[in-house]
Order: structure tokens, then C-alpha cells, then sequence
């Protein structure tokens, strides 16, 4: 029956239910920006089982790709360009999966077009830039078209059935550490993929591993700030010829915090995760694809349960440290499971007279039985499809299910992938630089910086050129009231 159940939900999960549903009148029209590989998973099939769902229109950089994906993914509108998308009426909503740089500069045109923005992860390619974005007045007044940052795990029952456990622990106290990793095995990802590219603002900090560090936010909670302790990255393997191919590409990150509440927490990404088969010869199996799970893993402090006064007869104290796993976070639809272990400790004085583990195991499709949640939602929705769910349900103005991402949340998420990646690799995702005639520095505070405008070198540096300096991030904003865009980049601190 398990079996059944599983490829029940694997089959209708990637191709869509059996049956289409009927799309209503008033059904939301979606214009895809860009003929992205994740649009199917993403968007195109949880739209099928959506009757308040139309995907409507795509366009993509060639149009007879457009015209070709078109056709596969049965979207009747082909435009030429991402702002004819933007300039068309019949268009509700708008999803952007184009590489992480052009996130900010197209989510706010398509705000400005008016359209509801359904954006890829991560935001955008800085905190500056997502503070720019999610604190932008056409965002934060009261009418403004919803805004989601597509961190789609956080929709599913099985996430937040986890979130529940490590946040309501039965005998108190808070989690005290916790662990979030991902990989993806070696030859997955394409060598020409967007995200070995640092002017696209790629590498595994901006992509795979802001999942990780994502989940690890969400146990300990917003209030509680990452301090990084240690960051380590591998770069980009070089070329055949020796030469670096993208310097500030990271592959694999792993990065240590500490809370100001002293609470830890590690990550770990690989995007070209391999080798480490032990029985194998390293030199050659280096290279071979491997596979881990997905995994985020919270542990509590340890709670004494029973003290000498009102617990045991031999004068010895109970303490209880609860540790909560959900394994594969990224895609619990296929398959997951949350693991509950309770280690209990009987101590007496400094002496530790006994331990023993209870563990329980959970799965999470749905939201639990009588929940009213568990009567909309469907065992076979991916993470995917749940969040179409809200991100319609906050367009339509209802309830829903109550799980959100709002802009700070997304400014706080993009501050810690920076904070991260300046106190790993001395550098940030920068954006183009479009007109460096039009830009001066912004505060008078700044007027201390003078002395690095030399060194930026306007002169020579030329339009359309990506900077990057080390190693804290300024931003330079145009002089002339223009729209797009304003540049960022890093100065030498003087
Ligand atoms: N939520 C998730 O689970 C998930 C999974 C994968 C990716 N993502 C995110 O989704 C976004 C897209 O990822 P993807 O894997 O779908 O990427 P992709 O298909 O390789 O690229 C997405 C689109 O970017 C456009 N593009 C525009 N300028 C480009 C340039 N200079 N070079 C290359 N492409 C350019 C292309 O549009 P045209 O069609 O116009 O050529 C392409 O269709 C990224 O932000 C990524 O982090 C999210």
C-alpha cells in the first residue's frame, strides 16, 4: 500500500493529476519571464490541478524557443520580450525564474507593471538590493501587488509539522543547535549553468545553499541574528589548462554561526557533490556523482524533567535533549520522514547513572486529520503546488493556510547569504554597472569615502562591466531620477 501510495504521489507530483480541472472566470493569468527549466515543476504543472490558475504566456530571449516551449507546455500566448509580458493587460501575475541577477530589476518593473510577482529564489543578488525591492513604496502600500519570494518548502505540511515539533518541545526550552544541508551530485548541473556564472550572481551560497541556510533561520527564528563563525567555500574547479575559469564562483560552502543567545547552527551546500566512496581508489572516484539527502536537524538543550525532590528514589535527576530530523525537505512529496529521538539521562551529582533513547517516526503529507487545512490540501501536492495555493489565496485576499514569506523576511534572508559571503570569500554579488557617468555617492555621511573614488577608476571602468572590490558593500545610486538601475558594489573600507 506504501508503494502504491508513493508512486501515486511521484506520478501525479511531475505529470499532474489525471483529471484537469475546470479553470474559472476569474482564474489568475501567469506570464512566465523566461522559458526556465523549473517553470514546469514549479509553476506549469501545480497550475494544471489550480482551477484559479491560467499559465498564460511566456516569453524567452529567442522566440522560437518561446514558440517551442509554448507549444510543449500548452501556453497560448508567446511574447517577444519580458516587458511585452509586463505591458500586456490580460496578464494577472507574473513568475520570474531568470538568473538571480536579473531578479530585482524584474520583479520591481513587473511591481511597477502592476502584476502580482511569484520570484525565484534568492530575491535578489544583495541585501541592498532586497531591501531596495521589499521596502519599495509601490510594495509596502496597502493595494500593492503581492510579492513572494518562491522559498516553496516552507508551504508544505511536512516542514511545518517539523517547525511545530522543534518549536513546541513537550517539556520546554528552546532548540539549541541546529544543522541544514544539501547537495547536488557531480554532473547534474551543465558547465555553461547559470549558476557557475558570478555575473549572473550564481555560485551554491546563491543557490542550493540558501535552502540550508534558509531552514536553519527558520528553526531558530527571526529575532535571532547569524553570527558567523567560520565560512568555507571550494571554488570552481579550474580549467583543463589550469586557469581559473570564474574565481568567485563557490561550489561547496559549509558555515558555522553563533546566535547572540549562543545558540549554534551549520550549513552545508555542494553543488558538484562526489567521490568519498572509501572501497574505491580517491584519485579516480573523486569525480563520481554521489548522493546525500536533504536533511535539517534541530536539537534542544537538555531539559530536567524530574529533579531529586518530586522524580526518582535514588536521588538522581532526569534530564531529557530532543533531537528532531526531517529528511528531505526539498521534496517531501516523494518521499520524507520527521524523526523524533528523545535521549533521557538519569544523573546524580556529576555521575551519569543512565541513558536511553525513545524515537518516534512521522510523515507529514497533509496537514493532520481535522485540521481544516487537510480537507483543501492533497497528499500528492509538491511543495510547489502548495505555495501556488497561497500565493493565490493572498491574491484573492483569504486566510489560507497561514504560511507566508514577507519582505522582511526576505531582506533578512538576503542580509545573512551576505553576511556569509563577505566573511568567506571577501566579496559580494554585485550588479552590473550601467552608466558610471550618472552615479555619485549618495549620503554626505559617505563624504569620508571620497578618497576610494579614484580608486573605482570611472574613468576606465567601462558601462556594462561588473566590479567587484573587497570588502563591504556600498551602493551608488544615479544622479538623475531614472528607474533602472541602481549599482552596487564593493569599495576597499578606507
Ligand atoms: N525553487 C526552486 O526549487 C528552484 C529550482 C531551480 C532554480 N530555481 C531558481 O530559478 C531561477 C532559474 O533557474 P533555472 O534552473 O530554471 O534556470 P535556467 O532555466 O537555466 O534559466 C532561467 C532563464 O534565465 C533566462 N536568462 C536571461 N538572461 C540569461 C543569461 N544571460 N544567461 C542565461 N539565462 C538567462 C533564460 O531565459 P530565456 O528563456 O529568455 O532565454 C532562462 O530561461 C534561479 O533564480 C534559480 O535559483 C529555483
Amino acid at each position: 500500500m506504501a508503494l502504491v501510495d508513493f508512486m501515486k504521489r511521484a506520478y501525479y507530483a511531475a505529470v499532474g493529476p489525471p483529471t484537469t480541472v475546470k479553470k474559472r472566470d476569474d482564474a489568475i493569468r501567469i506570464g512566465l519571464l523566461g522559458a526556465s527549466k523549473i517553470a514546469p515543476l514549479a509553476v506549469i504543472t501545480p497550475a494544471k490541478s489550480h482551477s484559479e490558475v491560467i499559465v498564460a504566456a511566456v516569453a524567452a530571449r529567442d522566440r522560437k524557443r518561446a514558440r517551442q516551449y509554448a507549444k510543449k507546455h500548452n501556453i497560448p500566448i508567446v511574447h517577444s520580450t519580458y516587458q511585452d509580458i509586463l505591458d500586456d493587460p490580460s496578464i494577472d501575475a507574473v513568475y520570474i525564474a531568470l538568473p538571480n541577477s536579473l531578479h530585482y530589476e524584474w520583479a520591481l518593473r513587473s511591481v511597477q507593471a502592476g502584476k502580482h510577482v511569484l520570484l525565484e529564489k534568492p530575491s535578489c543578488s544583495n541585501a541592498e538590493e532586497a531591501r531596495r525591492l521589499f521596502e519599495h513604496p509601490l510594495v509596502t502600500a496597502p493595494d500593492a501587488p503581492v510579492l513572494l519570494e518562491a522559498f516553496h518548502y516552507q508551504f508544505h505540511p511536512a516542514w511545518q509539522t517539523f517547525l511545530s515539533l522543534v518549536h513546541h518541545l513537550p517539556w520546554g526550552g528552546t532548540v539549541e543547535h541546529v544543522y541544514s544541508q544539501q547537495f547536488l551530485p557531480n554532473g547534474y548541473l551543465d558547465v555553461d549553468d547559470i549558476r557557475f556564472q558570478y555575473a549572473l550572481s550564481g555560485g551554491c551560497l546563491m543557490d542550493l545553499a540558501t535552502y540550508p541556510l534558509s531552514c536553519v533561520r527558520q528553526v531558530l527564528g527571526r529575532r535571532e541574528h547569524l553570527n558567523v563563525v567560520e565560512a568555507r567555500h571550494r571554488p570552481l574547479p579550474v580549467a583543463a589548462d589550469g586557469s581559473e575559469v570564474e574565481p568567485q564562483i563557490d561550489v561547496e560552502i559549509k558555515a558555522t554561526y553563533i546566535t547572540d543567545s549562543e545558540k549554534t547552527a551549520k550549513i552545508r551546500g555542494d553543488l558538484l557533490y562526489g567521490g568519498g566512496f572509501s572501497f574505491l581508489p580517491a584519485s579516480w572516484s573523486h569525480s563520481l556523482p554521489r548522493f546525500k539527502w536533504p536533511m535539517t536537524e534541530a536539537l534542544s538543550g537538555e531539559i530536567l524533567v524530574d529533579g531529586q525532590d518530586d522524580g526518582q528514589d535514588d536521588g538522581s535527576s532526569h534530564f531529557v535533549q530532543r533531537k528532531v530530523t526531517l529528511w528531505n525537505h526539498l521534496l517531501p512529496t516523494i518521499y520524507h520522514r520527521i524523526d523524533i529521538c528523545d535521549r533521557h539521562f538519569l544523573r546524580r551529582g556529576e555521575e551519569l547513572v543512565k541513558t536511553w533513547d525513545e524515537v518516534q517516526y512521522i510523515k507529514a503529507y497533509n496537514w493532520p486529520e481535522g485540521d481544516v487545512r487537510s480537507q483543501t490540501y492533497q497528499e500528492w501536492w509538491t511543495t510547489w503546488r502548495c505555495q501556488l495555493e497561497e500565493f493565490v489565496n493572498r491574491i484573492k485576499g483569504r486566510a489560507g493556510s497561514g504560511v507566508w514569506i514577507d519582505g522582511e523576511e526576505s531582506i533578512a534572508q538576503m542580509e545573512a547569504i551576505d553576511e556569509t559571503r563577505i566573511s568567506n570569500m571577501n566579496s559580494i554579488n554585485v550588479m552590473k554597472l550601467e552608466d558610471t557617468a550618472a552615479y555619485q555617492l549618495p549620503f554626505p555621511e559617505w563624504d569620508n569615502l571620497q578618497p576610494i573614488t579614484p580608486r573605482l577608476d570611472f574613468d576606465r571602468v567601462k558601462a556594462n562591466s561588473t566590479l567587484t572590490f573587497r570588502p563591504k558593500l556600498y551602493s551608488i545610486m544615479p544622479t538623475q531620477p531614472q528607474t533602472f538601475p541602481t549599482a552596487f558594489f564593493l569599495c576597499t573600507e578606507v
